[in-house]
């Protein structure tokens, strides 16, 4: 595996591989939500392709009040997963080599990223679209994979995506969650051994409303107050969001129905750990 700090080693080095290029784009703090991704990424890539993972903590993603300090970053472990993992070029840029010091040009996604994580955490998806962006411009991908688990982003980077004419294919992978439900994440570290212990009745609750579903309830607005009073339940959890939407407009809907592909969306406090989740809601017969 070839590491490379320097956009431009990352550059000669993604300009000479083996097509198709595969990329992962994450901040680090690898686990198993990760190494499910590469796994994608080095199937699709095949034995000839080449895989690439990007480690490198935006911070132009991060809030005034957010934790960008305290995010994780162990280094060498990552390093050692994506050896392990079959990564080709694991680029990790520093924030120096990524933004000059008076960048000021970036990308606003305008409609998809004003609600959800977007309303609590503003600037947030114009960071992502703008990093993702110049690591697509570094790495020329053919492919990059991200995971379902941040439903909103995937959205939104496909979006740009279309938008922007980039020459592209995005993947989603499925989330990968714990034995008990709760979606992986690497600010699961942070939470308390209690709220650890409540934080898998998030994925119970999006369940509950799947099998509401399939027992044929089809009104969006009775789904979404059962989510909001079961997640409102849990001990020591507060409510960030939680809505009902269609898949990939992002836009509320009344009604389930086969035409327009419904999910659940919620983001819950516990204390200053925040958690996101989602799931696809079943088709009504
Ligand atoms: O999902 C993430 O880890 C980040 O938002 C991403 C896509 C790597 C951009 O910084």
């Amino acid at each position: 595996m070839k590491t490379a700090a320097q956009i431009s080693a990352a550059t000669a080095w993604c300009r000479m591989a083996p097509s198709p290029i595969v990329f992962v784009p994450t901040m680090g703090a690898l686990h198993a939500g990760h190494a499910s991704l590469i796994r994608q990424a080095r199937r699709t890539a095949g034995p000839k392709g080449s895989v690439v993972l990007s480690i490198f903590v935006n911070p132009t993603q991060f809030g005034p009040k957010e934790d960008l300090s305290r995010y994780p970053r162990p280094f060498a472990a990552d390093r050692k997963l994506c050896r392990e993992e079959g990564v080709d070029l694991l680029f990790h840029p520093s924030p120096e080599a990524m933004y000059a010091r008076d960048h000021s040009v970036s990308i606003h996604e305008k409609s998809l990223s004003s609600g959800l994580c977007g309303g609590s955490r503003p600037g947030h998806f114009d960071g992502v679209c703008t990093v993702v962006a110049m690591l697509f411009q570094i790495v020329a991908p053919d492919i990059a994979i991200f995971g379902e688990k941040d439903w909103q982003q995937l959205a939104v980077i496909r979006r740009m995506v279309r938008d922007l004419r980039m020459p592209v294919t995005i993947k989603g992978c499925r989330t990968v969650r714990e034995k008990d439900g709760l979606a992986l994440s690497s600010r699961n570290r942070f939470l308390s051994r209690e709220n650890r212990s409540m934080a898998p009745r998030i994925y119970q609750t999006l369940k509950a409303r799947s099998m509401e579903v399939a027992g044929g309830e089809v009104s969006v607005a009775r789904l979404r107050r059962n989510l909001i009073m079961d997640l409102a339940a849990i001990p020591g959890a507060s409510l960030d969001y939680a809505e009902i939407m269609h898949e990939s407009t992002l836009s509320p809907l009344k009604k389930l129905d086969a035409k327009n592909p419904a999910r659940a969306l919620v983001a819950v406090r516990f204390g200053d750990v925040r958690l996101i989740d989602n799931m696809a809601l079943p088709t009504p017969r």
